[in-house]
């Protein structure tokens, strides 16, 4: 194992899209940021120097951060944030983890424009367990705004309504030609016919699941949220904010331009933007004059399709990588997840009230020291242990919802006993309207064990679990009007957010925390504190 050692400069810089210029906040002037590279064991030293007007700090998403939360990012949950002409330096070591992951500012909205790849090789002599491929691509989908994206949450928040949507996806930081700007140029695969090729897919958009696929080839999945899977092959996969898919796909084509499609997918009838982001998978010895064979996107609806992909996901549970899915559970809990509506008698534009978002009822409100630290310096009044393990409000949650079921705030947390093993069922509420939540777990990868429609029944939805080979992630899509069951082994001391990866969700207070830290053995406890930590 190797010290690595990045410097990550957070500079403005001038950008050009869709036929219009802004300033955008970036790591060392890029969109997407530049890829971090490390092997499984590796320490990783990222030297992050504020330059920009704003408080920032960084995730590094999906990696566990075993002992080390002050390195995890989260502002005002693990760390307090960098100020402006300040550094931090994230030093972690990345334990039994390869594959794909992101980093991305966690604060504000800076996410839109402050993220990248990190790829994890593994070990030195180690081969990955499929073919090894010809080439690795990282695949960087996400979203565009034309106006300053600040200023379109900052909007939202007055008003109490929701954020304009973005003008466009991309794929590698291009859109490709669209309507609104049909000069706009787009990212170009170079291939070889015959050759094998591996597409790192990593979903940085703020916003918005997405689906993608090539025109005329298959993609053989491997690799989820930096977990390999059990190989299989699909046209389109679906892919949320926060989530990683490496997919191999085979140069097996007539040399040709084949279309490469990235659009949104919402289940929820909700009218959003539909702008299709395209790049192309360019055979070398292909003319120039030859056109592109096109496909065309799935329907913004099409859940049949998302389905497909997600169902059919199982961990590899190989010999050499089993699936150590904890077979019994100490925390049996149960959260409801999502939007719904409060008093909000300032915000004109709402007619007096306001979108929010919650889980078992609780709407979080960012602390102003951060959760980590409060809790190993004990500094009290940061935060309660009080967050419910059962919704507080029975009622049936995907139909319609009793009347002034408005949500509590608070900055809770729930405790679990270091190495207790935790059952999570996370159940979408149809208050306003049943949605797709991709929730996020800092501090743990976690098997998704089971999945539905409607009201999660405990007497018998158990008895279908998967507790053999479930996919092993670090973000999982709670599903429109239904439930998803995951496990996790909570043995990671720290104090470890989980929120919906929809930032506008997350805005709007769809986030909790969980504290794990028994403070007796060394395993037990978190490691002390760096001394270049930022204060609050
Ligand atoms: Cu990728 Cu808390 O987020």
């Amino acid at each position: 194992s190797k010290v690595r050692h990045y410097k990550f400069n957070v500079v403005t810089r001038n950008t050009t899209k869709l036929c219009s210029s802004k300033p955008i906040v970036t790591v060392n002037g890029k969109f997407p940021g530049p890829t971090l590279y490390a092997r499984e064991d590796d320490t990783v030293l990222v030297k992050v120097t504020n330059h920009v007007k704003y408080n920032v700090s960084i995730h590094w998403h999906g990696i566990r951060q075993l002992r080390t939360g002050w390195a995890d990012g989260p502002a005002y949950i693990t760390q307090c944030p960098i100020p402006p002409g300040q550094s931090y330096v994230y030093n972690f070591t990345i334990t039994g983890q390869r594959g794909t992951l992101l980093w991305h500012a966690h604060i504000l909205w800076l996410r839109a424009t402050v993220h990248g790849g990190i790829v994890i090789l593994p070990k030195r002599g180690v081969p990955y367990p499929f073919p090894t491929p010809h080439k690795e691509v990282v695949v960087v989908l996400s979203e565009w705004w034309k106006s300053d994206t600040e200023a379109v949450v900052n909007e939202a928040l007055k008003s109490g309504l929701a954020p304009n949507v973005s003008d466009a996806h991309t794929i590698n930081g291009h859109p490709g030609p669209v309507t609104k700007c049909p000069s706009q140029g787009g990212f170009t695969l170079p291939v070889e016919n015959g050759k094998t090729y591996m597409l790192r897919l990593i979903n940085a958009a703020l916003n918005e699941e997405l689906f993608f696929k090539i025109a005329g080839h298959k993609l053989t999945v491997v690799e989820v949220d930096a977990t390999y899977v059990k190989p299989f092959k699909i046209d389109t996969i679906v892919i949320a904010p926060g989530q990683t898919t490496n997919v191999l796909v085979s140069a097996d084509q007539n040399a040709g331009k084949y279309l490469v499609a990235a659009s949104p997918f919402m289940d929820a009838p909700i009218a959003v933007d539909n702008v299709t982001a395209t790049a192309t998978l360019h055979y070398s010895g292909t003319l120039s004059s030859t056109p592109t064979t096109t496909t065309s996107p799935p329907p913004q609806n099409a859940t049949a399709i998302a389905n497909k992909f997600t169902d059919t996901l199982r961990s590899l549970n190989s010999n050499k990588y089993p699936a150590n899915v904890p077979q019994t559970v100490d925390h049996n809990l149960l959260f409801t997840v999502g939007l719904g509506i409060n008093p909000c008698p300032s915000c004109k534009a709402g007619n007096g009230s306001r979108v929010v978002a919650s889980m078992n009822n609780v709407t979080f409100v960012m602390p102003t020291t951060a959760l980590l630290q409060a809790h190993v310096f004990n500094i009290s009044g940061v935060f309660t242990t009080d967050f419910p393990g059962q919704p507080p409000n029975q009622f049936n949650y995907t139909g319609t919802p009793p009347a002034n079921l408005s949500t509590t705030s608070g900055t809770k947390v729930y405790k679990l006993a270091y190495n207790s093993t935790v059952q999570l069922v996370m159940q979408d509420t149809a208050i306003i309207a049943p949605e797709n939540h991709p929730v996020h777990l800092h501090g743990f990868n976690f098997f998704a064990i089971g999945k539905g429609l409607g009201n999660f029944n405990p007497k018998t939805d158990p008895q279908n679990f998967n507790l053999v080979d479930p996919v092993e992630r670090n973000t999982i899509g709670v599903p429109a009007g239904g439930w998803v069951a995951i496990r996790f082994r909570a043995d990671n001391p720290g104090v470890w957010f989980m929120h919906c990866h929809l930032e506008v969700h997350t805005t709007w207070g769809l986030k909790m925390a969980f504290l794990v830290d028994n403070g007796k053995g060394p395993n037990e406890s978190i490691l002390p504190p760096p001394s270049d930590l930022p204060k609050c």
